[in-house]
């Protein structure tokens, strides 16, 4: 068992914020374990961020099964959360628990879905069989054909009551935490005074438990970032750096040089790496 269980994420509540990160292959959720991340999250977000889609709808539980397992190969001490993608636990209930068995099996330790007050016997089964379950409220991505596209959440009463609902619906049935997603931050503080289990903020201001961001957009790793993200590094930039350097080595012969190639290698530095 990893060191970060969703108990110890509810107690942090009040006591400590919580720094959550998407992560979807065994390197990067690597470097966000070591990084001392609370939760790595396998978001469904990948089907934007690492297979190019326009919208979440397209990604599938085979797609969250692989990415699942690359992600809990590398995590030791974070709680590895994986998203329960479009389609598998709204349709039929049985089929909702065999699908967050199966990311169970490919090693996360709890699930996400979106939504709270709908989904609240769904929760409450997942939660008794010993699946911990994160729920999501505000901004929902996979309404984005309903919704029109991806928007501000909570402006008006009937949201905020909707937003509460789930948040407070999510908590009777026995959730560990809850996502609120591109609210205002009133909104979002209002929620977090509300229930006692942990609110975790994407675009919803300051006044929540924890934070969340997508590996991608932090990193800067692509050009498409909502306005709410803060970019910490130029990873994109610097990865187009490095490959035009190599092009143009490639191109005048500059690489291999002598360290490169057996005959001037090392050897004792090689035979120590192989
Ligand atoms: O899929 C995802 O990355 C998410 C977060 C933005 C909360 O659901
Ligand atoms: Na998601």
């Amino acid at each position: 068992m990893r060191e970060i269980t969703p108990r110890k994420i509810i107690e942090m509540k009040g006591r400590e914020r919580i720094a959550m990160v998407t992560a979807y292959d065994y390197p990067s959720a690597l470097i966000a374990d070591r990084a001392g991340m609370d939760i790595i999250f396998i978001g469904d977000s990948l089907g934007m961020v690492v297979y190019g889609e326009e919208n979440t709808l397209n990604v599938t539980m085979d797609q969250m099964v692989f990415h699942t397992r690359a992600v809990s190969r590398a995590v030791k001490r974070a709680l590895v959360l994986a998203d329960m993608p479009f389609g598998s636990y709204e349709i039929d209930t049985d089929d909702a628990l065999r699908n967050a068995v199966r990311l169970i099996q490919a090693g996360a330790d709890a699930v996400k879905i979106e939504g709270g007050y709908d989904h609240r016997k769904l929760v409450k089964k997942l939660v008794r069989m010993g699946i911990p379950v994160m729920g999501h409220t505000g901004l929902t991505p996979q309404r984005y054909l309903r919704l029109g596209g991806y928007r501000l959440m909570g402006e008006t009463e009937e949201e905020i009551e909707e937003i509460l609902r789930d948040a407070k619906a999510l908590e009777k049935a026995g959730a560990f935490a809850v996502v609120i997603e591109f609210t205002l931050a009133d909104v979002a503080k209002l929620v977090t005074e509300e229930v006692s289990i942990p609110t975790i903020g994407i675009g919803a201001g300051p006044y929540v438990d924890g934070q969340v961001l997508v590996w991608h957009d932090l990193l800067g790793i692509y050009e498409n970032i909502p306005p709410f993200v803060k970019k910490y590094a130029d990873i994109g930039g610097m990865i187009r750096l490095a490959l035009e350097n190599y092009r143009e080595e490639v191109k005048n012969g500059a690489f291999p040089a002598r360290d490169h190639y057996w005959e001037f290698l090392d050897k004792d530095d090689f035979r120590r790496k192989a």
